[in-house]
């Protein structure tokens, strides 16, 4: 709603030296149909001391004794007060006006020409408040998103330590129960002296070992028990199921050197070469794959390209797609980022994480052993 068509009361602060122009400038605001309250003052103190208070404009002479209306722009500068400025002088010439402008005056005019005043002065206060509100929600919308991001990565972390303790449980619960229910079943199949018993004993067995190979492929699903063995061997071990299981050439290539991770970092890598190389399967349609772990700078590079089909902006913003997206929110846990470049010749992603650097210095080097903290298992 524009500030003409409401009852709203405007504070205006007038640098003048002369009563009666101030009565004149008054003069025209009311003419104009505003509601005003308007002070005068003519020195530097005073606009000083005014400046704590609240104003919806500032309008001031170019001229005055001792005092100036580009001193007092500077001045208002320097407050850090955003309230609309508007120049007045009996002459204005062009470099002072254009001084005033870049010195951040909402607009100028002469003295003899006040009828463009209350358009002017309108015109100011609507466009500044139109910027403030902008910048507020901007402001508010950058929060917001700030703690989104805050919130997905905490999800991440949470998933993969409700994973790990899930893991655990089928482990010690389930895993240690079947493991103990066979060696009885296996008891008893060795002591039966009846080929009906012995018959459902052994049907038992059968049993009993492919619930144990299940929990198996569960806990190994929930938190990959190859990763205590090194994110390298995980990476071998990953690699080559991906080729035995879908038939695509798959290469791996790894430093010469061992690696030394801080806590965390293998399992984002791990989880980052899980997504790709499943996408790759679902959607790339490639023949060839290749994997490159690297550290060069301090950073930690996981390269996984593919010669499929490529893709497009328009396939990472589907709405019911969340591979890449749960990858960039997972690289940021450990302070890293991934880029994603395609092109019909394929596809290439990659995972970097800065190693012991200043962003990172919340992440241990040494994985510090919690026996209480299942995302601290096997120091991952
Ligand atoms: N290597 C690839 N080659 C070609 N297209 C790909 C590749 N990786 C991803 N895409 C495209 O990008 C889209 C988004 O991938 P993303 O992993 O985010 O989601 P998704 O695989 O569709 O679903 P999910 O949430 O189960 O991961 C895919 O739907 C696919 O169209
Ligand atoms: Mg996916």
């Amino acid at each position: 709603m524009s500030i003409a068509s409401t009852d709203r009361e405007l504070r205006v602060l007038h640098l003048e030296d002369s009563e009666l122009d101030h009565e004149l400038m008054v003069v025209h605001l009311l003419r104009g149909g505003l509601r005003v309250k308007a002070l005068r003052i003519d020195s530097e103190a005073d606009f000083i001391a005014a400046l704590a208070q609240k104003w919806d404009a500032i309008i001031s002479d170019y001229n005055l004794p001792g005092f100036s209306g580009l001193v007092a722009l500077d001045l208002l500068a320097a407050s850090g007060r955003d309230v609309p400025f508007i120049l007045v002088s009996g002459e204005i010439g062009e470099d002072t006006a254009v001084a005033a402008m870049r010195n951040g005056a909402s607009d100028y005019l002469l003295k003899n020409n006040l009828a463009r005043l209350v358009p002017a002065l309108l015109h100011a206060i609507e466009a500044t408040e139109m910027r403030q509100a902008r910048e507020r929600a901007d402001r508010e919308l950058g929060e917001s998103q700030q703690r989104l991001r805050e919130l997905a990565q905490h999800l991440q972390t949470s998933i993969e330590q409700e994973r790990a303790a899930i893991a655990r449980e089928i482990h010690d619960d389930v895993g240690g129960s079947l493991t103990a229910l066979k060696f009885d079943l296996a008891w008893i199949a060795r002591h039966s002296t009846s080929a009906e018993v012995t018959t459902r004993v052994n049907s038992a067995l059968e049993t009993v070992t492919l619930a144990i190979d299940s929990s198996k492929r569960i806990m190994h699903n929930l938190r990959p028990a190859i990763l205590e063995q090194g994110l390298v061997a995980a990476l071998q071990w990953i690699t080559l199921r991906f080729e035995k299981r879908t038939g695509t050439e798959c290469l791996l290539r790894l430093p010469r050197y061992a690696l030394d991770f801080p806590a965390g970092v293998p399992l984002v890598a791990y989880r980052t070469a899980q997504e790709a190389l499943t996408n790759i399967s679902k959607h790339a349609q490639a023949t060839r794959v290749e994997l490159d772990l690297s550290l060069a700078g301090g950073v930690l590079s996981l390269e996984i390209s593919d010669n499929g089909r490529g893709l497009n902006q328009d396939d990472l913003a589907k709405a019911r797609s969340f591979g890449i997206r749960g990858l960039r929110e997972r690289a940021g846990t450990v302070g890293g980022w991934v880029d994603l470049s395609s092109s019909p010749a394929g596809t290439t992603l990659i995972l970097s994480v800065p190693l012991n650097l200043a962003g990172n210095a919340d992440i241990p080097t040494h994985a510090a052993p919690d026996a209480d903290d299942p995302s601290q298992w096997g120091g991952l």
